[in-house]
């Protein structure tokens, strides 16, 4: 069974990510297998203040390129100070958003290019990307609507954009599934979480085959 696997979740704001995350990493504990759960960006302290800097909503006058780059510098803090170590301790990681979402938000919904931003996180970690990523499909009107029902969430500078840039967002997501076929896997995330969980799960039991 393959363990050190490095898998990432995606997909729009309101997916339920978190909240499954949280279930798959007990879930994967429960059967021995050592994982690590982590997020981006974050997930390490200079990564943590690079997010604040980025997703704080007073930040209205950050440009597209500046938020890119950002984004990539917190991605390979992360990465080389947390996520490869991990790996090469034999564990499973699992990171709430990765590479991904700069492809899809800044490369595809922001309009610099999807081959741009990928260029720049070539540089920030390398040609390595995820063994396995399971994408969150959404509208974006269902998660906004959740977001803004559950009011104990942050609302970020992300969170406010309209909802044409979220529809982006999916879009961008759907064009990546047919760049990268084999890696990453949708589920449908407009049903009960129960269900997700399950859908998730059985994904990652075929990965780990
Ligand atoms: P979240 O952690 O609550 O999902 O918030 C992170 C926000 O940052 C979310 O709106 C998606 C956005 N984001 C990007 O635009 N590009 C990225 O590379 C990453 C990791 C997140």
């Amino acid at each position: 069974m393959k363990r050190n696997l490095f898998i990432t979740f995606e997909g729009p704001e309101g997916a339920g990510k978190t909240t499954v995350i949280q279930k798959i990493a007990e879930r994967l504990a429960q059967e021995n297998i050592d994982v690590l759960p982590t997020r981006e960006p974050g997930g390490i302290e200079i990564a943590e203040k690079i997010r604040a800097v980025i997703l704080d909503p007073a930040h209205t006058a950050m440009d597209e390129r500046t938020e890119a780059l950002l984004y990539a510098a917190a991605r390979s803090q992360h990465y080389f100070e947390k996520v490869r170590p991990a790996l090469d301790a034999g564990k499973m990681v699992i990171c709430d958003r990765f590479i991904d979402s700069s492809l899809a938000y800044q490369g595809y919904a922001r309009g610099i290019g999807v081959d741009e931003v990928l260029a720049i996180n070539e540089f920030a970690i390398g040609k390595k990307l995820p063994d396995v990523t399971i994408l969150f499909d959404l509208a974006p009107e269902v998660g906004l609507a959740r977001i803004y029902a559950h009011g104990n969430r942050e609302v970020n500078r992300l969170d406010v954009e309209s909802l044409a840039f979220h529809e982006k967002v999916r879009e961008g997501y759907l064009q990546l599934v047919e760049r990268y076929p084999t890696r990453i896997k949708v589920v449908n995330a407009d049903q009960n979480v129960e269900q997700v969980i399950e859908d998730v799960w059985s994904l990652l039991c075929d990965t780990m085959q």
